[in-house]
């Protein structure tokens, strides 16, 4: 038997019904460790009982998760950054000046898309990122001479009183309990006219919540989207969907759960009603 027949045949009798416990179990054990990295485990009803499977951690408050970021995110833009870009800079033309930057790590989209969009001289970028995060993005703003760059920890301020005419968030909402868009909108005195909201995790499936494995020893809980309920919430908040792409860069696999499995995230743009094209 070739090398590949004897996988497949391992695989066969591993998905038996009476040993996939132990299947499961040897795959939680293979997602707890360290250095397996960014990948996916469990099907769960909310945070709390996903955190309950997760060792006690940082999360993404942890400076060390911000390397790779540094090193690569803020001077290169990927094939999902294209749309928002697209997006960005039509909002710029029509007058759009101050960026809400949920998750946007230490000011990464701002330093990419940079060398590629003109943006306004009046530019406030704010990015709401966790404190470990923030420090870091606040020392590379200085460093780079980047006066429009600002960072703040406390989402909800931000959202309830920041006027800011762009949200742009991208993998990022979906790390935060209680951050669904609609009831970021719901909080908001004046609602921003465009949302970018980029790598997301949604399915045709119910909602519900999986773990992540971070690197560096780091675990968060993360929401998984229906699809349909997500748009829905935000147009109901008076948006129109303008553009939805997917997203191949990500993907979602949960061992032993291939109806809670899926191939691409999505990104979405929304403007607001009065805004939108036609
Ligand atoms: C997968 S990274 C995406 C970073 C960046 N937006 C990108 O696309 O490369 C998720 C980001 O969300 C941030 N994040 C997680 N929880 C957060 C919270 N409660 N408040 C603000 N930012 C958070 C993380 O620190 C991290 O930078």
């Amino acid at each position: 038997m070739s090398m590949y027949g004897a996988l497949r045949a391992a695989r066969r009798i591993a998905d038996w019904p009476l040993l996939r416990p132990s299947r499961t179990r040897w795959e939680e054990r293979q997602f707890l460790d360290p250095q397996s990295g960014a990948a996916y485990f469990g099907v769960y009803a909310s945070f709390a009982q996903a955190r309950s499977h997760l060792p006690r951690g940082p999360g993404f408050n942890l400076g060390a998760l911000a390397l790779e970021h540094v090193q690569v995110r803020m001077t290169r833009v990927f094939e999902y950054d294209y749309p928002i870009m697209r997006w960005l800079e039509r909002a710029f033309a029509r007058g759009a000046a101050r960026v809400l930057d949920i998750g946007g790590s230490v000011g990464v989209h701002y330093f990419a898309y940079r060398r590629y969009l003109d943006m306004p001289e009046s530019l406030a970028w704010h990015v709401v990122e966790v404190p470990e995060i923030a420090a870091i993005g606040r020392g590379l703003a200085r460093q780079h001479g980047a006066p429009a760059l600002m960072f703040t920890s406390d989402l909800e301020a931000a959202v309830r009183t920041g006027g800011h005419d762009v949200w742009n968030c991208a993998g990022a909402i979906q790390y935060v309990e209680d951050a669904h868009p609609a009831r970021l909108l719901d909080l908001c005195e004046t609602l921003p006219e465009h949302l970018l909201l980029n790598k997301l995790p949604l399915y045709g499936g119910e909602h519900f919540v999986t773990t992540q494995n971070l690197g560096e020893g780091a675990f968060s809980p993360m929401h998984v989207y229906n699809t349909g309920a997500f748009i829905r919430a935000i147009e109901e908040r008076g948006y129109v969907l303008e553009d939805k792409w997917d997203v191949y860069e990500r993907a979602l696999h949960i061992p032993g759960r291939p109806e809670r499995s899926f191939p691409c995230f999505t990104g979405l743009y929304f403007a607001r009603r009065s805004d939108a094209a036609g």
